[in-house]
């Protein structure tokens, strides 16, 4: 359930965690004390989290306790949570911080006239009008926080990208103030349920048959999706996806019903046993000819 990905390059911590346990089992009591209970896997990557300062990905299914271990890891060793929630469409505005515009506009408007700009300019921009969000919360602490960016999966690629960034260096870059280095060293969790592997499925088919119809691609991966969850001798991957996906294309094939899938089935199947647990089971989910017609 729990991955500890260990792929991010991560600067020496500027102050150590505050309280510190000094190995697995210490933290496992931890969690348990706040009323978490820690799985071995659980107990083990929370303990490495403390310890190496590495952000960590918590992936698994809706309901599993992802959100909670960075709310209860955050109890038991007494930081604050800093919660980052992804959505689709967030931007660096709310998930670094904004510029406090109705406080900048005051201070100008109070400024004597006749002041240079460059002498307002260098008020209007300080600290002070800043808003900190989530991720400059979280480095420019004082006390060490534990960051919690929830459900990553629900952002885009370049906003992940940019979060990456700043989660490799801890520091953030304002053009008009310079850079904001982390103070403290916060523990990463960033939460993911995986649904950004159908969105990248889609995405790899749209770009291999660009001019299949949107709603086609969308169910093909749909469609990929309920073969893959059954227990195959071999799954259809990406390579058979976008396989099918030429082969409706070239069918012109405007919706994948029952009729369509059974025709066209031993693109993405190609295990005589599976077959038949496919045409059974998917064939049945996407309605019977008669249904259709
Ligand atoms: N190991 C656990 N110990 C105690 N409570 C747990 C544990 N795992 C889950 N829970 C409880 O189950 C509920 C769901 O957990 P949580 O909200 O953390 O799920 P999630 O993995 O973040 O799900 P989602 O993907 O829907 O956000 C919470 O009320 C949480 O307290
Ligand atoms: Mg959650």
């Amino acid at each position: 359930m729990i991955a500890l990905t260990m792929s991010l390059p991560s600067p020496e911590a500027p102050g150590a965690p505050a309280p510190s346990p000094s190995s697995v089992a210490d933290v496992a009591a931890g969690l348990r004390e706040v009323g978490y209970l820690p799985g071995e896997s659980t107990a083990l990557v929370s303990y490495l989290a403390t310890k190496l300062g590495k952000p960590v990905l918590v992936e698994g299914p809706a309901g599993v306790g992802k959100t909670e271990l960075a709310k209860s890891l955050a109890k038991y060793l007494g930081r604050e949570l800093v919660r980052l929630q992804c959505y689709e469409g967030l931007d660096e505005a709310k998930a670094l911080y904004e510029w406090n515009y109705r406080k900048q506009l005051l201070r100008i408007q109070a400024e004597a006239s006749g002041t240079g700009w460059e002498a307002v300019q260098e008020d209007i921009f300080g600290e002070e009008f800043l808003l900190a969000r989530p991720l400059m919360t979280a480095i420019s602490s004082e006390q060490p926080v534990v960051l919690l960016i929830d459900e990553i999966d629900k952002t885009d690629q370049e906003f992940e990208a940019m979060l990456l960034e700043v989660l490799s260096d801890f520091q953030i870059s304002i053009p008009e103030l310079g850079r904001v280095e982390s103070r403290t060293h916060p523990i990463v969790l960033l939460t993911s349920n995986n649904s950004r592997e159908l969105t990248e499925a889609l995405e790899i088919v749209r770009l291999h048959t660009p001019d299949l119809r949107e709603t086609v691609a969308r169910r093909l991966v749909e469609v990929i999706g309920m073969v893959r969850a059954l227990d195959l001798k071999k799954p259809p991957s990406i390579a058979e996806s976008i396989d099918w996906a030429r082969a409706l294309l070239l069918l012109g094939v405007e919706d994948i019903d029952a009729d369509t899938f059974t025709e066209t089935m031993s693109v993405i199947v190609k295990h005589r046993t599976d077959m038949d647990v496919v045409a059974e089971r998917v064939g049945l989910k996407l309605g019977s000819p008669a249904d259709v017609a």
